[in-house]
């Protein structure tokens, strides 16, 4: 992967590591670039290389790096009260982001529960699922039904209701073996003769034949992604499939998580992507985009309902770093950048701009199976071949060589895979910052085809 292309000046990203260090990195033993400085859309590593960040690292950075409103209220907390054990004292900031994100779900009596990271914030949703039905007289209700290719965190919990393969297999964890769904992937799964609509209600179906079979008795909570992230690259369901998802939950008495983690924090150009997809969730967990990269946090957001039972009878859980003060000031001044810059009207607007380049560039493309998305979180799915959708049968690490080529552009995005008929099928996840120009999203998009072609016409095996 080294050396030039072009005669440009390109990064040597990702290579075995020189010499010995004491970071156990995610994937040795390869080196990253060291990232010394951010700003806007841009990170700059130590070598002087800019990177244009069109995935905001995994849909974090959503009002992009160095935002100043951002720094200065972490400044002004940090001078102030950096941090009271929450489970001592309340604190200003958190109490807050919450009535904000109450505002945003448009319920008076929801409650929100803030903790560090996605992860955190779906194994609270569990727990406050497994501890609602207790406390309603439904104790047996222990299952939580999820879907495959779907992630939800690396604890033992999240990553048991996680359909991902690569990572269940990886932690070599004995994860529970809960009923997972297939996704809502009309790509893949449409059959010729139905129509999208009925397609949407024949997948949704497939959650209440799951209940059924674990018995509807067991089932404490369904959760899922209303627009799927990295896992599938990128994927929203039709209209209607939601609707009957949130039926079906009020039929059998399951909750409906709608991990928010990625599409959420008004990555898809509205606070909550649900908002466009169908009826209202009974929690609803966001990470990433909350804290906009600046500080770990996350929250969980509780209806009416479920608080009420749980405030009567007490929520056996806790972190340290719950509602922690300079993390809920920082996830503030997020909201306070989205009200003043118009960042949901620019997501929405700016995504049509984004849609329309990739359509442009990747339409047609032979290697391209469908160009899809929301406002500002775009997936590519990759072929080998596009009338029949087949993978790449030689090409296991295809998604790996997609992430080096592009960060040899300059340019860091998002690549994931799924296996279908034991071919490797990967995609691409885009999901910028709602700040980005749209000269900066151009560019994006330049860098991305001049990465795709690399790699496509290296047929460099991994
Ligand atoms: C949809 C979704 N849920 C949960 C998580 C876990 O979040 P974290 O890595 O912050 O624990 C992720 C992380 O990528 C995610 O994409």
């Amino acid at each position: 992967m080294a050396g030039g292309l072009n005669g440009r000046n390109v990064l040597n990203a990702l290579e075995p590591l020189p010499e010995m260090t004491a970071v156990l990195y995610r994937e040795p033993p390869f080196q990253y670039p060291e990232a010394v400085s951010a700003e806007g859309s841009w990170i700059t590593d130590a070598r002087g290389q800019r990177y244009l960040d069109m995935s905001g690292g995994a849909a974090v950075s959503c009002v992009g790096h160095g935002h100043p409103t951002v720094v200065q209220a972490i400044r002004q907390q940090l001078d102030t009260m950096a941090f009271a054990h929450t489970a001592f004292f309340t604190n200003t900031p958190q109490e807050a982001l919450a009535e904000r994100l109450r505002g945003r779900i448009g319920d008076d009596n929801a409650r929100v529960y803030f903790s560090s990271g996605g992860s955190e914030a779906n194994e609270t949703a569990l727990k406050l699922a497994w501890q609602y039905q207790r406390a309603v007289g439904e104790a047996s209700r222990q299952v939580v039904i999820s879907r495959e290719h779907s992630y939800h965190g690396n604890t033992f919990g999240t990553l048991s209701v996680s359909g991902n393969p690569g990572r269940r297999r990886a932690s070599a964890a004995p994860l529970l073996d809960w009923p997972r769904i297939p996704p809502c992937y009309p790509l893949r799964e449409q059959a010729g003769d139905e129509s999208l609509a009925q397609y949407a209600q024949r997948s949704a179906e497939a959650l209440e034949q799951a209940i059924l079979e674990a018995g509807p008795g067991n089932v404490a909570a369904f959760i899922c992604e209303p627009v799927v992230g990295s896992s599938l690259g990128v994927v929203a369901p039709p209209q209607g499939y939601l609707a009957r998802v949130r039926d079906i939950c009020d039929r059998y008495g399951v909750l409906w998580i709608a991990d928010e983690i990625m599409c959420g924090s008004g990555r898809t150009g509205t606070w909550f992507a649900f908002e466009q997809l169908g009826p209202q969730p009974d929690i609803v967990t966001l990470a990433k985009g909350i804290g906009g990269g600046y500080v770990p946090l996350a929250a969980t957001v509780l209806n009416g309902r479920i608080a009420e039972v749980l405030e009567a009878g007490g929520f056996a859980h806790g972190h340290t770093y719950v509602g922690h003060a300079t993390a809920c000031a920082a996830g503030l001044a997020v909201q306070t950048v989205f009200d003043e810059e118009n960042l949901l009207e620019r997501a929405a607007m700016n995504g049509r701009h984004l849609a329309a380049l990739l359509n442009d560039r990747f339409g047609q493309h032979p290697n391209v199976a469908e160009v899809r998305g929301m406002g500002m979180f775009h997936g590519l799915e990759l072929v080998a071949d596009r009338e029949t959708l087949a993978g790449f049968h030689d090409r296991p690490g295809i998604a790996t060589d997609i992430r080096r080529a592009a960060m040899t552009e300059g340019l860091v995005c998002y690549p994931g895979s799924i296996t279908v008929s034991g071919a490797t099928v990967p995609h691409i996840m885009l999901a910028p910052p709602l700040t980005a120009t749209v000269d900066e999203l151009a560019e994006g998009v330049d860098r991305l085809a001049r990465a795709l072609a690399r790699v496509l016409q290296s047929g460099n095996h991994s």
